[in-house]
Order: C-alpha cells, then sequence, then structure tokens
C-alpha cells in the first residue's frame, strides 16, 4: 500500500510559511488592494497581483517505485500577496490561486508542453480574451498574457487547459488547479478558515504497472480504477474536534460520484460553484458531476476521538461502478471538543427570477445526442472553432432559459442501449440557476441513484442532464459581449466536439 498521507499538515505548514514571507511593505499592499466599492471591470493600470503560471513536462512521486510522468502547472508570483499562489504539497496539482473579489490580476502563461494549450478560469465571470476559449490556443514557447478583475463572489473555481481536441488528455496528465476566492461578506460569517478549510480535489487514473498514467478513453469518457485526492492516493486526513470546511472538487474528465459518509451521517452543504447557498442543506448523499464544486461544512466533534470515518463513493446504475469505494479517510484526533455553530442563513447576494428571462415562453432548447460518425453533438453540430449558429446568438444584458434535453433520440439514442450517457453541461463565463428538470420514466432507474445527491439549489457552472432527463437554467449575459463557449464536461465528450461557441452581442 501506498504510503503518501496527511497532507493537510503540510497544507497549513506552506500557509504559515507563506504568511510569515509576507513583508510588511507586501502586507501593506495587500491591504490597500482591498476593494470594498463595487466593482470596476475596466482593465486599467497595472495589476494588484501579477503571477507566471508556466506549464511543463514533469515527474511526481505518487507511488513506491517509479515516480510518474505527468504535465503540471507551476507558478511564481511576480507582484502583489506571496501567498496569492499555494502549492499543495506532494502533488502534480497547479498552485492554489487565493485571492480577493475585485482584484486586478494578471497573469503570464507559458507554454512548455509540446503542444498547444491554454488556460480557462472555470467558473469565473471574465472578458472573453481572458475565458481561455481555444481559439487562443497558444504553441510550445509561446506564452499568453491574461488581465482580467476578479468579479466573482467568494467561492470555489478551479482553472485548466482547453484547447481544442486535447482538453481531456492534457487535464489527464495532471493539468488543473484550484482558484479560491475570498470576500468581505464571506470574511464577516465566520465559517472555518485557514487550517479548517481544506481543499479536496476528486480524481481518478488509469496506472499501469511502471507507475504510468494511461490514457485510452472510450465513448464513454476516460474512468480509472484509482482514486486520487490531491494528486495523492489513499488520502488520509487528520482532523480537530471542531467544524471545517472542505471544498470537494470534481476533477476528473468523466466519473460522477455519490458522495457520501460511510457510517451514513449527514452532509451539510454550504456552497455551490458560484459560492455560498441561501441556506445550509442537509444531504445523505451528494452527487457530483465532473466539474462540480460542493463546500461542505462538517463538525469533526461529532465522531469519537481516534476514530475513522471515509468518504465514500456509493454504487450507482449510471456508470461502470458496482461496489462503493473510499475517497479519503479522516482520522479524528484526541483533542478538546471545540462547538461551532452552522450559520442558518447565508447573505444572497444576487436575485434572478424566471419573469425576468426574454424567452420565458419559448426557451431555446439544446438537444444532446449522438450523432452520425459516432460522435457527441449539440443540436446535430460539433464545435466549429468560430462558428455560431442562429440559436447560440445572446443579447448583452439578457436574461434567458436554456433547456438541455438529454433524450436518447439520436443515432445512439435507445436503440444503442450502452450509448445513454449523463452529460454535465458547463456554459462559460457565468454562474446559472437550474430551474427545473423533468425525466421521462423510461429512464427512472439511473436517475433515481442519483437525483437525492443533486444540490439544485443556489448558483451553478455546471449541471448534470441525466438521460431522458430535461434541465433549464437561468441566466443573465452581463458586462461583456464576446466569444464564448458551453459543452458538456466529460472531457472525452467536449473533445470529440460535444461543444460549442455562443456569442453575446451587443444589443
Ligand atoms: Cu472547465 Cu470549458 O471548462
Ligand atoms: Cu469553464
Ligand atoms: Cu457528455
Amino acid at each position: 500500500m501506498a504510503k503518501n498521507t496527511i497532507s493537510r499538515r503540510g497544507f497549513l505548514r506552506l500557509l504559515g510559511y507563506a504568511g510569515i514571507a509576507l513583508s510588511s511593505q507586501q502586507i501593506l499592499s495587500a491591504c490597500s488592494n482591498r476593494v470594498n466599492q463595487p466593482i470596476d471591470y475596466e482593465i486599467t493600470g497595472e495589476p494588484d497581483i501579477e503571477v507566471r503560471l508556466t506549464a511543463k513536462p514533469g515527474t511526481q512521486q505518487i507511488f513506491p517505485g517509479n515516480s510518474t510522468n505527468v504535465w503540471r502547472y507551476t507558478g511564481e508570483v511576480l507582484k502583489g500577496p506571496s501567498d496569492s499562489l499555494i502549492s499543495l504539497p506532494d502533488s502534480f496539482l497547479g498552485p492554489v490561486f487565493n485571492v480577493k473579489t475585485g482584484a486586478h490580476l494578471r497573469v503570464h502563461f507559458e507554454n512548455q508542453l509540446p503542444e498547444k494549450s491554454i488556460i480557462h478560469w472555470h467558473g469565473l465571470h471574465v472578458p472573453d480574451s481572458a475565458d481561455g476559449h481555444p481559439r487562443l490556443a497558444v504553441e510550445n514557447g509561446e506564452n499568453y498574457i491574461y488581465d482580467f478583475r476578479i468579479m466573482d463572489r467568494a467561492g470555489t473555481y478551479w482553472y485548466h487547459p482547453h484547447p481544442h481536441g486535447r482538453t481531456g488528455p492534457q487535464v489527464y496528465q495532471g493539468l488543473a488547479g484550484l482558484f479560491l476566492i475570498h470576500d468581505d461578506e464571506e470574511a464577516s460569517l465566520d465559517l472555518p478558515s485557514n487550517e479548517q478549510d481544506v481543499p479536496i480535489v476528486i480524481q481518478d487514473r488509469y496506472f499501469d504497472k511502471e507507475n504510468q498514467l494511461v490514457y485510452d478513453p472510450s465513448m464513454m469518457g476516460m474512468f480509472g480504477n484509482q482514486i486520487l485526492v490531491n494528486g495523492q492516493p489513499d488520502y488520509e486526513i487528520e482532523f480537530d474536534r471542531t467544524a471545517y470546511r472542505l471544498r470537494l472538487m470534481n476533477g476528473s474528465n468523466a466519473r460522477i460520484y455519490k458522495l457520501a459518509w460511510n457510517d451514513g451521517s449527514p452532509m451539510h452543504v454550504i456552497g455551490t460553484e458560484g459560492g455560498l447557498l441561501e441556506k445550509p442543506l442537509k444531504r445523505d448523499t451528494i452527487t457530483l458531476a465532473p466539474a462540480q464544486r460542493i463546500d461542505l461544512w462538517v463538525d469533526f466533534g461529532m465522531w469519537d476521538p481516534g476514530s475513522t470515518i471515509r468518504m465514500v463513493s456509493l454504487s450507482a446504475l449510471t456508470q461502470d461502478v458496482e461496489e462503493e469505494f473510499t475517497i479519503f479517510s479522516a482520522r479524528i484526533n484526541d483533542t478538546e471538543y471545540s462547538a461551532q455553530t452552522l450559520p442558518e442563513t447565508f447573505p444572497n447576494h444576487k436575485v434572478l427570477s424566471p419573469a425576468q428571462a426574454v424567452n420565458a415562453d419559448d426557451p431555446r432548447t439544446f438537444e444532446l445526442e449522438m450523432g452520425p460518425g459516432m460522435r457527441w453533438m449539440i443540436n446535430g453540430q460539433v464545435f466549429d472553432m468560430t462558428d455560431v449558429s442562429k440559436n447560440e446568438k445572446v443579447k448583452l444584458g439578457d436574461v434567458e432559459i436554456w433547456e438541455f434535453i438529454n433524450q436518447g433520440t439520436g443515432m445512439g439514442g435507445m436503440g444503442m442501449g450502452g450509448m445513454l450517457q449523463p452529460h454535465p453541461m458547463h456554459i462559460h463565463g457565468l454562474q446559472f440557476k437550474i430551474l427545473e428538470r423533468q425525466v421521462d420514466p423510461r429512464n427512472q432507474d439511473s436517475y433515481n441513484g442519483l437525483k437525492d445527491g443533486f444540490i439544485d439549489e443556489g448558483w451553478h457552472d455546471t449541471v448534470l442532464v441525466m438521460p431522458g432527463e430535461k434541465v433549464s437554467v437561468l441566466m443573465q449575459f452581463e458586462d461583456f459581449a464576446g466569444l464564448y463557449i458551453y459543452h458538456c464536461h466529460n472531457l472525452e465528450h467536449e473533445d470529440m466536439g460535444m461543444m460549442r461557441n455562443y456569442r453575446v452581442e451587443n444589443s
């Protein structure tokens, strides 16, 4: 058994050093960077934070014996607080961004991979020039400069490559990282923070006998047989008997998880992709599709000191999994219990109602299906670098309802049993509300296995659309005109073409 355990302590230590390393000047500048006024997203002048991110091949000791060849992001803070980037110890994952709403960020991306790449800031509301659209991909030896203001509220976001046709393999090789945003509203809430704020990036990978990654996807996507948390197998974390915030992220290419505590204890969900919920939710299971994030509030004092509990993924009929498997183990330290209270409500930053939608009576529809040539398509079309169809043009400022339909009506439909697939649909550049799910009774079984774990409340950038399901979402195209994309976040489906442009046009 691999012994690559306990990295939380390492993470903390790292945070500590980062704090100590701050010179008084940096601390001063960190304070003056705080923006409390409404955000002016016009990008002028010098950035508050400037970093360099380099993507390049490397190695990582994941198992005893041979180290594993990976691709990774390495980061360097050129300007601003030194803890704007925090490395996860013993991990191939990229550094964790740690920034505040309102900050002007400049990122120098250097591509030292043997192929094209570009970085997408998943979940962030940024101008299209900073969104990492595949048309912006740069070749080996080239760089791309991102300049944008952080306009999103506090929450758990992430970043990963987005070159057309190669996103799946590049993420699989190790290119991904968390992007944490903080704001004053969140800071006023007294939520668990610092050492009690723990990232949990969940990925599955397939390794050969030499400990090397094998990338060999099917039409269903790439599935591994080994779970990694924060880049490590058999992950164990120690917790004191108090409250923690766990930021769960599904960084897998295709796997959907049905998360639960092995003893059946309920889970308290406090946040989704777009930040805190209006109020905490209590669930026995959580369905986490690729690219989705969930923040949990966990009181580890409810378990006995010295005990170990496990977060598991339960069997669900959707994918190839019959049995439950462990995501990570939590060891409860023998510390005195320090009780914390879970707030009953969180500030709700924004209201969006279906009545505001310009197309409330006639929503845009997007059929998700397998088309000719065994390719995954949206409304019968695969990705084209610049093509935008009539159904894909929206007006700046408009509120709209979009309906994703996964009825299996195409060539790969009901007749081809194995090809009914769930599709985690993601829209760039914004956060949306999930309005409604309608399910076809023929597909109740796979649906029922996961539906109790759906967290449809709050703000999202990715929604799971099960076979036989119609899901409608509500959003507003604010601030930026330009070319964005929407796609299935099963990365192999995306690379096969299940992605399209949408254009926000000035009205
Ligand atoms: Cu997480 Cu288009 O991406
Ligand atoms: Cu995205
Ligand atoms: Cu899909």
